[in-house]
């Protein structure tokens, strides 16, 4: 360990190997507190070339690399694994040996952070790997345009972290996710070889496309340095409108109405009534008008080109729920969004939640609604996790052991937030069950956050085999020696998935 971190001092200086272990333990630890791991050290390379310096270092020690951005990811693959696991390279196979390796190393794209001047005939920006998504959208809205994608972690989660993981968020319904902003990465390989075509063109039909095959694939390919990015014109928003509603079915319906209405809808976000009372008590908000409702429906609606009060007269086409707040004025919009998006921390204060990221066909909202909360109770029951208490829709704190139920999301895309607190943390049955359900309901086990080292034992419920195969196929052939990020995404060969249920006490997937 002394001598990778000498070799990578040599790389990169002194002063951007980081081995005090209280500051690695900092990276170590992901933004649940629920996954943290063992590092070497955290090492800040500052341009593609040290970057690919560094990758060779640790390849010479056979030390796996971390790729790590603002650290916001939520299903553990920014951090290291718990415990010192033995290795078995991807090309050696499941029946391969498996070798002891020296801790991962952390590797931050911190200082990656170069932003070009906007390209404005083009509509694209070349960014770092390390550029946040707040400074990306100011940096774009300075000249006029919008980058698509847009989620609370803003402030600190980056470019490298959104391509890595595909993120979505509050934006996707009107732009795509981050795969769809994405024209070109510039990446260094688990060789140190560097890949990428910045030059944005759209016309490109010269071989496989790897910016779109490095986006989503969680660190397990290669490290991105750089990004070139497709940006949008700027919409201003002319209203947000927050609806208490009888539950997620007609929160959908409602969304469908004001999107057939038009002009526009930027934003459409479901929040149970569980999830308005947390936040409401945690953030110290007012209860909204509706109150009490079941569920309730923020909206985002985009003012257009046109006359400013065609919009109003299309919304009184669309019958609101009785007790909308509708909001027109900035802060009025800021206030309204606030429910939303002081949710996440709000969940934080109340324990170590579950947080299960899972889509779910527009038609199945209803009954994978209906199912959830027997299906978190038979979980959390048979596990002994919550001692067969049933699960709490509304108000709690999840300390009690009965598991608290969350739901909230992106529901124009289908996007579903479920929050367990209660169960133990490092009990991952309730996961799986919830997981299960969606992939039952005809959904995805992983929605925007990523498979991570959450849900990598749940992947076959989503993806066919011959589709799992072609991945492990791909992740031999880049990284040979299972140097990026092992356990990400697809669990390392030769070790047992996560634990979950028993195949037999799930419902079947279709
Ligand atoms: P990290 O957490 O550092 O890393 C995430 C993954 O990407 C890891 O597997 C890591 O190894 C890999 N990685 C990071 N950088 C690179 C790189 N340069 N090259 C290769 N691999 C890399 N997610 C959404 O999709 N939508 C949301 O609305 C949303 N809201 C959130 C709100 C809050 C309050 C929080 C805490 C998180 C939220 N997230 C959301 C999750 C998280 O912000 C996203 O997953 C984000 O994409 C992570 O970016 P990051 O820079 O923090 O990446
Ligand atoms: C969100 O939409 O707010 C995020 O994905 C964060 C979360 O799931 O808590
Ligand atoms: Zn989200």
């Amino acid at each position: 360990m002394r001598e990778l971190i000498a070799d990578l001092r040599a790389v990169v200086g002194p002063a951007r190997v980081l081995a005090e272990p209280d500051v690695v333990a900092g990276y170590a630890t992901d933004w649940t507190r629920r996954y943290s791991g063992v590092a070497a050290c955290v090492v800040t390379p500052g341009s593609t070339a040290e970057v690919a310096d560094v990758i060779r270092a640790c390849a010479a020690h056979g030390a796996p690399v971390v790729p790590q951005g603002g650290n916001t990811g939520l299903v553990g693959g920014s951090v290291p694994p718990a415990g010192s696991p033995r290795w078995r390279s991807a090309a050696a196979g499941p029946a391969g040996p498996a070798a002891d390796r020296p801790a991962p190393v952390i590797l931050s794209t911190r200082r990656l952070t170069g932003l070009d001047p906007v390209d404005v005939r083009s509509a694209q920006v070349t960014v770092g790997a390390g550029v946040t998504i707040a400074r990306l959208r100011a940096h774009a809205a300075a000249a006029g345009l919008c980058y698509g994608v847009d989620l609370v972690s803003r402030d600190s989660a980056t470019v490298g972290g959104t391509i890595a993981t595909n993120a979505g968020g509050i934006r996707t319904i009107r732009y795509g996710p981050t795969r769809a902003q994405v024209a070109g990465v510039t990446a260094v390989l688990a060789d140190g070889s560097v890949v990428g075509d910045m030059s944005g063109l759209t016309a490109g039909a010269a071989g496989y496309d790897l910016a779109q095959l490095l986006t989503g694939s969680e660190g397990t390919l290669a490290v991105v340095t750089a990004a070139r990015l497709r940006l949008r014109p700027a919409e201003a928003a002319s209203a947000v409108l927050l609806a208490g509603v009888p539950g997620i079915d007609a929160a959908a319906d409602l969304l469908a109405r004001l999107t057939a209405a038009g002009p526009g809808v930027l934003a459409g976000e479901y929040v149970d009534a569980g999830g308005m009372d947390l936040v409401c008590r945690a953030a110290g908000l007012a209860p909204p008008p509706g109150h009490g409702s079941p569920g309730y429906l923020l909206a985002e609606l985009a003012a257009g080109r046109g006359d400013p009060d065609d919009f109003l007269r299309r919304l009184a086409d669309v019958t609101l729920p009785d007790e909308t707040s509708v909001a027109q004025d900035g802060r009025g919009m800021a206030a309204l969004w606030a429910y939303r998006e002081r949710l996440t921390e709000a969940i934080a204060t109340i324990g170590i939640p579950h947080k299960i990221d899972v889509a779910v066909p527009a038609g199945e909202l209803a009954a994978f609604r209906a199912e959830l909360d027997g299906v978190v109770r038979e979980a959390a029951g048979a596990s002994g996790s919550a001692a067969g208490a049933g699960p709490r829709t509304g108000s709690g704190t999840g300390h009690d052991g009965e598991p608290l139920v969350l739901v909230f999301g992106h529901i124009g895309v289908g996007n579903l937030h479920v929050n367990v607190v209660g169960p133990d943390p490092a009990d991952t049955s309730v996961d799986a069950a919830v997981a299960r359900l969606a992939a039952a309901h005809g959904g995805s086990v992983a929605a925007e956050h990523g498979v991570g080292r959450a849900k990598t034992g749940w992947l076959g419920w989503t993806r066919t085999a011959a589709e799992i195969a072609a991945m492990r196929a791909i992740k031999a052939a880049l990284d040979p020696a299972g140097l990026l990020n092992p356990g990400v995404l697809l669990s390392p060969a030769g070790c047992p998935p996560p634990p979950g249920l028993a195949q037999s006490a799930l419902p079947p997937t279709r």
